[in-house]
């Protein structure tokens, strides 16, 4: 089933956003379904305000831009999606109110539809069997900025069928993502390696090994990635972060995946990175 329609569920969201605008610029349409009108509102400026600053540095046209906004509409009734023949998830990340949506999405979705979650801890298969169409489930987790980072790591449950699958990285690859495989176990492949590395460099700071600079200034000129790991944690998101590593944890048990006190008092406190204009940095 060639895919011309996507629906996003949560899509005033950074994550969401950025999908929405991705496949808009991919060709798709895309429906953006949200109950919030202010989030809405806000949500659709952001993209307008990326596109534009696209079109300034003379990546995309005027006309590349008018075309995206155009595939582009938004929804606060679910029954909007009724005609997608594909819908992402990218809901906060709750477990109760994520089984909510893809119970809900199955009801109204054409039963052929393909019902994928950018969930990047939560267990796959529990939101599969939320639905009457667990073969038709899969992981198609998103990278941030979702438009700008070249990977999509596409997640197979037990139950996902091989057409599923395929028809899932096939869409990738139409959005010009890099396609990875993996299990459905919490982080996947990049988490299960990304965060120990964020959680340790945290601990580091916080026994007062090194300055917050120097952290990130080693990985930045000694191995080349563009962003430090405390700044990588707060463009994440520092809540986003701790519940990631908790469900890590919890699921295996590992101390690498232990989250280091200092994450749980910046969140506690409000500090959650970039989104909430301080973290390890303040933003303005
Ligand atoms: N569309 C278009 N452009 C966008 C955008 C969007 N949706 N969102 C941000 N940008 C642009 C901004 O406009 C800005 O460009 P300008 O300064 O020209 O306006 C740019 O991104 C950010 O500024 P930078 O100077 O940092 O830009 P850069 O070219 O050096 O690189 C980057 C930006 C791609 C984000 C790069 O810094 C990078 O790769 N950082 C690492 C990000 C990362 O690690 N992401 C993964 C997080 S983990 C995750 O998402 C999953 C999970 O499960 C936890």
């Amino acid at each position: 089933m060639p895919i011309k329609k996507v629906g996003v569920v949560g899509f005033t969201g950074v994550m969401g956003a950025g999908i929405v605008q991705l496949c808009a610029q991919s060709g798709y349409q895309v429906v953006g379904f949200s109950r919030n009108q202010e989030r809405t509102k806000k949500a659709l400026a952001t993209i307008e305000k990326h596109l534009s600053r696209l079109v300034e540095k003379e990546k995309i046209s005027p006309a590349d831009k008018a075309a995206a906004l155009a595939r582009i509409s938004t929804s606060d009734s679910m029954s909007a999606l009724a005609d997608c023949d594909l819908v992402i998830e990218s809901a906060v990340e709750n477990m109760e109110l994520k089984k909510g949506v893809f119970a809900e999405l199955d009801s109204v979705c054409r039963p052929d539809a393909i019902l994928a979650t950018n969930t990047s801890s939560l267990s796959i298969i529990d939101l599969a069997m939320a639905t009457h169409r667990p073969n038709q489930v899969l992981g198609l987790h998103f990278f941030n900025p979702a438009p700008l980072m070249p990977l999509l790591e596409v997640v197979r449950t037990i139950a996902t069928s091989d057409e599923t699958l395929a028809i899932g990285k096939a869409f990738g690859e139409s959005l010009n993502k890099t396609i990875i495989v993996a299990r459905d176990a919490p982080g996947y492949i990049v988490n299960t390696l990304l965060i120990p590395y964020l959680l340790n460099a945290i601990r580091m700071l916080d026994r007062g090994q090194a300055a917050r600079e120097d952290i990130d200034t080693a990985i930045k000129a000694g191995l080349n990635y563009p962003m430090g790991p405390l700044q990588v944690a707060d463009y994440i998101g520092l809540d986003a972060l701790l519940f990631i590593a908790n469900i890590m944890y919890e699921e295996s048990k590992e101390p690498q995946y232990a989250a280091p006190p200092l994450l749980k008092k910046m969140v506690t406190a409000g500090w959650l990175g970039r989104k909430s204009g301080k973290g390890f940095y303040e933003y303005r």
